[in-house]
């Protein structure tokens, strides 16, 4: 590792940041109350590909994701060692570090979940809401972002004469869109998705499967998955974990088109 000078004069450590690391774990362990849940996990994740997390029921997959935007801290009972880093504006930055609020992070880590989770009110403020959260204020602003977001995962013009409709009258695959609107509103880096198909017809699973791929160009994905095919079609990568350990890292999948 080298050193520089700073304006003081003071020798500072320069730690090399490799820019096609988005996300980087270091000897990551979880435990909730006695239980230990992740063990030991040191692992990475490139820059703007796609990663798929398999694993049987239980293996932890799921809490791996809350680690990685702070979910977890939302439970009693649980605590983490080890360090999470990640790529912010070319510096590794450790998520658990004081200078970084959990909501700030969460702007920048977005979630989606297993069974599509709509906010109990209109299709619209579904989207607005995080927008307001972030403190935007200008409607006109506002109801632009609404509709770039609806129009990126393709419900646009599904919804677009029904914006006031209750968010949760929407059939499954239209509820697991507007999620996935709801996380993209705010722009995030980072998108973590915990099976978002597995509720969803072939149909709308292979919405979902193309507008995953087409976010790759701004996003870095972490999606658990159960389907063998799926992870086939869009993963880059895939890392297998089993009893909260990371058993391969790094496995490139070969694709048929390759
Ligand atoms: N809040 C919690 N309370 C109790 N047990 C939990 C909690 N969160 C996770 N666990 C336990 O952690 C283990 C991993 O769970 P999970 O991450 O949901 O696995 P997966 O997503 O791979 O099915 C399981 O044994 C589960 O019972
Ligand atoms: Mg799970």
């Amino acid at each position: 590792m080298g050193a520089t000078k700073n304006h003081d004069n003071l020798t500072v450590p320069v730690i090399p940041v490799n820019p096609d690391v988005k996300i980087q774990t270091s000897s990551l362990c979880f435990y909730h109350r006695h239980q230990q849940i992740l063990h030991d996990v040191s692992v990475q994740f490139p820059t703007n590909t796609i990663s798929a997390i398999t694993g049987p029921s239980g293996s932890g997959k799921s809490t791996f994701l809350t680690v990685l935007n702070r979910l977890w801290e939302e439970t009693q009972g649980c605590r983490i060692s080890g360090t999470v880093r990640i790529n912010l504006a070319g510096s590794m930055t450790d998520i658990y570090s004081s200078s970084l609020r959990a909501p700030e992070l969460r702007r920048k880590v977005g979630m989606v979940f297993q069974q599509p989770n709509p906010l109990p009110m209109s299709i619209f403020k579904n989207i607005a809401f995080p927008l307001r959260l972030a403190h935007n204020s200008n409607k006109k602003h506002i109801q632009n972002k609404v509709e770039a977001s609806l129009k990126q995962v393709y419900l646009w013009d599904e919804v677009k004469d029904r914006l006031q409709d209750d968010g949760r009258m929407l059939s499954g695959g239209q509820q697991q869109r507007l999620c996935l609107a709801r996380a993209l509103v705010l722009q995030p880096e980072i998108l973590l998705l915990d099976e978002p198909t597995s509720s969803l017809d072939p149909e709308a699973s292979n919405a979902i499967e193309e507008l995953l791929l087409s976010l790759k160009k701004q996003c870095t994905l972490i999606m658990v998955s159960h389907y063998h095919d799926q992870i086939q079609r869009i993963a880059d990568l895939q890392y297998m974990i089993s009893e909260g350990r990371f058993l391969s890292q790094n496995a490139t999948i070969h694709k048929e088109s390759d």
